[in-house]
């Protein structure tokens, strides 16, 4: 049966989402990207070209997938009628803006997917897209399917890797599709990740591993504000007390994660790891000590080369970019709504809420006061208070 898919987005992964799905059979594939010119500079280029997704797989050999969208639009009147499913496949920060955008347009038992979702997708899909959104099933997926590069806009882009499984949560709500999301999605992506589903979407929140800011945190808190002559390796580099710093987060997600569903027992939450289990689980290939988190990103060869983010500073001297989507978007759309799911099930959590003022201060904002989310900036993050929910019980209310 044909099935109508509307990418949201431009950038690589939804180029790669594009490319893979207008190559199916049967499929329609539309794209919405409502950012600048892309829709118009997109449209132009297929005009003389498919787009073309090249594949690297681990043992060195390549494919290439190619196909062509209908229609490129920043309208969302043109893309979002008859769409049987609408894949959000663009940073957090930009969701908002989307949701905005189709909400008039979404019909029901539509699937809507976030890949990657992040968290606090849902909160803010019921948000906007009101009583609409419980017509629909909505899905959240960990992270992006693929490591990826635009190589030529519009035209060609290259996947670096693929992961292997990626897991995602689903909200049905009343919604009846007349398919299976995961199904549908798997064959949208050539089989490749192996879909799992998540228990429920807070699950999802809880699984999403937050490690960027506390490394930040770590690295820079004692830091005297003079350029460095280097770029610091940024996960090879952690020390001690990144690495202390690190298992106290974790330990506090995992509370947070027994306390739930401990009070809440259809917010079951057993895919919830703890940071070392999780590398365990999906690096065993490329880490050669798990003694602790600090050894075992010190030696995750797949961290080669990754350094901290940084500007220059002239004289050949750098200083770190607190602005980088490292805070910018993990603090908002991650950080935040940890501690938002642990307000909600009453779960202190002094290492996050420290984290989480150093960082704020960097980023100019106020999410945090003392330990509670009472800061003037909340409104702006995807925290479940940024849209009233004082319980746990209005979190099982969305299932
Ligand atoms: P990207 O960096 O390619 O996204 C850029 C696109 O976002 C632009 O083309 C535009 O369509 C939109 N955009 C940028 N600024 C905007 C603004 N101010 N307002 C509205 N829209 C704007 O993102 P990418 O690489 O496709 O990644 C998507 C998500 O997946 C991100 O959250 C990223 O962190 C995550 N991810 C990406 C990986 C990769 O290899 N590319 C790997 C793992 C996760």
């Amino acid at each position: 049966e044909k099935l109508t898919v509307c990418v949201c987005g431009g950038g690589n992964g939804a180029h790669v989402m594009a490319g893979l799905a207008a190559s199916r059979p049967q499929t329609e594939a539309r794209v919405l990207t409502l950012f600048r010119d892309e829709a118009a500079r997109w449209t132009e280029a297929l005009k003389t070209s498919d787009l073309t997704v090249k594949r690297s797989f681990p043992d060195g050999s390549t494919d290439e997938v190619k196909g062509k969208p209908s229609l490129v639009t920043k309208d969302p009147a043109q893309a979002i009628p008859g769409a049987d499913v609408i894949i959000f496949c663009v940073p957090a920060f930009a969701h908002q803006q989307y949701f905005t955008a189709i909400a008039p347009h979404v019909q029901p038992d539509t699937a809507i997917i976030g890949l990657p979702g992040q968290p606090g997708f849902e909160f803010q899909c019921f948000d906007i897209l009101k009583d609409k959104a419980k017509r629909c099933a909505i899905l959240n997926f960990e992270t992006l399917p693929w490591a990826c590069r635009i190589t030529e806009f519009g035209k060609k882009v290259e996947v670096l890797g693929t992961k292997i499984s990626l897991t995602g949560s689903k909200i049905t709500g009343q919604s009846q599709l007349k398919f299976d999301p995961f199904q549908t999605l798997e064959s949208l992506l050539k089989g490749q990740p192996k879909l799992k589903q998540a228990n429920n979407y807070i699950e999802i929140c809880l699984m999403a591993y937050i490690v960027h800011p506390p490394i930040i945190y770590a690295r820079w808190k004692d830091w005297d504000g003079k350029p460095v002559s280097e770029k610091p390796l940024f996960y090879q580099g952690l020390d001690d007390f990144g690495g202390e710093c690190l298992k106290k987060v974790s330990d506090e997600n995992v509370k947070i994660a027994r306390v739930v569903e401990q009070k809440k027992p259809e917010l079951k939450q057993s895919n919830v790891l703890d940071l070392l289990d999780w590398y365990k689980q999906d690096y065993a290939e490329t880490i050669s000590d798990f003694s602790s988190i600090k050894t075992a990103m010190r030696t995750n060869t797949a961290y080669n080369g990754l350094v901290h983010p940084m500007k220059d500073a002239g004289d050949g001297k750098w200083v770190p970019d607190f602005h980088n989507r490292y805070l910018s978007e993990d603090i908002p759309f991650s950080l935040v709504i940890t501690k938002g799911l642990a307000e909600l099930a009453a779960v202190p959590t002094p290492e996050i809420d420290k984290v989480l003022a150093w960082c704020q201060e960097k980023l100019g904002k106020e999410y945090i006061v003392g330990s509670e989310l009472k800061g003037k900036d909340l409104k702006e993050s995807r925290a479940p208070q940024a849209y009233g929910f004082k319980s746990l019980d209005d979190l099982v209310n969305l299932l």
